[in-house]
């Protein structure tokens, strides 16, 4: 699925859309350039989510676990990981294997421990301000 956002406006539809194609899919993985959009679009998604919690890129730590009403949500910022075993040592497979939504950005820093079954999430800048969001389950 491909969705043109011409704003930040649309994120909230947006988030709605993918939320619906990944279905039981709880593990999404936010691939995009520094600065496309992943962090705003995880904000979005946590909004749809029921999150009344503050949605920042963890910067002090790799991940930060909101409340919802749907459960917990885990976000992870893998960009500064400098190799997997900082992922093995801050328990990545419970987070992943607990069957809450786990969003992730930067998974290209953990290629190796992705699991068989996640949503992929590409953003492309087009401009200033349009994305093309292409969603895809793996
Ligand atoms: N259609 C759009 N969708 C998402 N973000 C947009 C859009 N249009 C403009 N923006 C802006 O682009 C910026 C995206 O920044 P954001 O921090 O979300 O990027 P990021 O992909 O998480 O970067 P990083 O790799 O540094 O974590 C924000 O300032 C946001 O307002
Ligand atoms: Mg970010």
């Amino acid at each position: 699925m491909d969705i043109i956002t011409s704003s930040p406006a649309d994120l909230p539809g947006a988030a709605k859309s993918i939320l619906k194609a990944a279905g039981s899919n709880r593990i999404l993985l936010f691939y995009g350039e520094m600065g496309a959009g992943k962090t705003t679009l995880i904000k979005s998604l946590c909004e749809a989510l029921g999150v009344n919690d503050a949605v920042t890129s963890p910067t002090f730590s790799i991940v930060n676990e909101y409340r919802s009403s749907n459960g917990p949500v885990f976000h992870f910022d893998f960009y500064r990981l400098s190799n997997q075993s900082e992922a093995l040592d801050l328990g990545y497979e419970e987070y992943f294997d607990s069957g809450n939504y786990c969003f992730i950005e930067w998974p290209e820093k953990i290629a190796g421990l992705i699991p068989d079954q996640y949503t992929g999430i590409r953003i492309l800048v087009l401009d200033a301000t349009t994305r093309q969001v292409t969603v895809e389950n793996i």
